[in-house]
């Protein structure tokens, strides 16, 4: 892996595979009485968020959390951020901190890359969103979503036929989870309106479709992108109800997939504009599924960037003798499923 996880054209398909698989063993975790690995004692993780986000920031919190790491979380909003501090004032000032890794989420495309550049902090650096360019995170827990529900033996994904749906042009999720789902052997369809594509779409590793009904029949995961009322400037479409009728996912539509496809939203839905009600809260739709997954996810990825190391973590366990030994009576050292990390002690 690399230092840093800015795009996830950064993660070879070997890379991608040991998150998946460590996200599988951080997901057993979760179904412990005790959901807390010592794996990350000592090391801070500052979430770092410049703009909105609900899902994305509690989940990486609560990664951190879990795997015992000292958590920062700074907003913006009520920060000296609003009074014009810059990106680099405020990078120095969590370099001051301690950071061991930063996450952040800007409004600007490519800050998180500037900032893992720059020099200004020695920080692994996480896109948690980054405008409208990459959340590899998030294609992440896609993939990890889709392994759950489509794949066959090997958990292979090769083959396998995503359909991504709505704004593309403003979508930093549809983007990651083309490059990832390339890499990874699956075939994505996007489907929009050519007003919401980006430029360039056709060098991009996909098919593009402006007819959904087209392609349905031959989907395995259609994954909804929210329409980004916040990012258009000007009208890319006639209106709301045009664009649900030619692009929302309605009970017809769902009923025209094949009968193990599952429906995918990263969150946060449009009710009636993208997906209707009875679509997002149906048991084939994996919202509230991928934000779970999410926490696995990302708990993998800090863990693969910070302490996924065995010499990192018996540094850790020198430092400080016998302080959080695990009791024999400890599910964590019962568990024969326990991560790899666990193994070391
Ligand atoms: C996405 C984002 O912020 O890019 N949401 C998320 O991370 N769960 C998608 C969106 O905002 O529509």
């Amino acid at each position: 892996m690399k230092r840093h996880l800015i795009s996830a054209a950064d993660l070879t398909r070997d890379d991608a595979l040991l998150v998946l698989d460590t996200a599988e063993e951080m997901a057993r975790v979760a179904d412990r009485p005790i959901k807390k690995l010592p794996t990350l004692r000592g090391r801070t993780v500052v979430n770092l968020f410049f703009e909105d986000s609900t899902r994305t920031r509690i989940s990486f919190e609560a990664a951190a959390k879990r795997l015992s790491a000292d958590v920062i979380n700074f907003s913006a909003k009520g920060s000296s951020v609003s009074k014009g501090e810059s990106l680099k004032d405020t990078a120095l000032t969590l370099e001051a901190m301690g950071a061991d890794a930063v996450v952040v989420r800007h409004h600007s495309s490519g800050a998180p890359h500037r900032l893992a550049t720059s020099g200004w902090i020695n920080a692994s650096v996480v896109n948690a969103g980054d405008g409208t360019h990459e959340h590899p995170t998030q294609a992440l827990l896609d993939a990890f979503t889709m392994r759950r529900h489509l794949s066959g033996p090997g958990r292979d994904l090769s083959g396998r036929h995503v359909t991504i749906v709505g704004d593309v042009l403003h979508s930093r999720v549809a983007r990651s989870n083309v490059l990832l789902l390339a890499t990874l052997g699956a075939r994505v369809t996007l489907v929009a309106p050519p007003t919401l594509l980006p430029i360039g779409v056709e060098r991009w590793p996909c098919e593009v479709s402006y007819d959904l009904d087209a392609v349905l029949a031959k989907t395995d995961a259609v994954m909804m992108l929210r329409v980004q009322r916040e990012r258009m400037n000007a009208a890319f479409f006639p209106t709301e109800r045009e664009y649900a009728r030619r692009y929302g996912l309605d009970a017809i539509r769902m009923a025209a997939l094949p009968g193990h496809a599952i429906v995918m939203h990263p969150g946060p839905m449009n009710r009636g504009m993208e997906i209707t009600a009875e679509v997002a809260d149906s048991p084939r739709c994996t919202a509230v599924e991928q934000v779970a997954n999410g926490v696995s996810t990302r708990m993998a990825v800090l863990y693969l960037m910070l302490g996924g190391s065995e010499p990192a973590l018996s540094a850790a366990r020198t430092d400080e003798p016998g302080s959080d030994e695990p009791r024999s009576d400890d599910p964590r050292t019962r568990d024969a499923d326990r991560p790899r990390s666990e193994e070391t002690k």
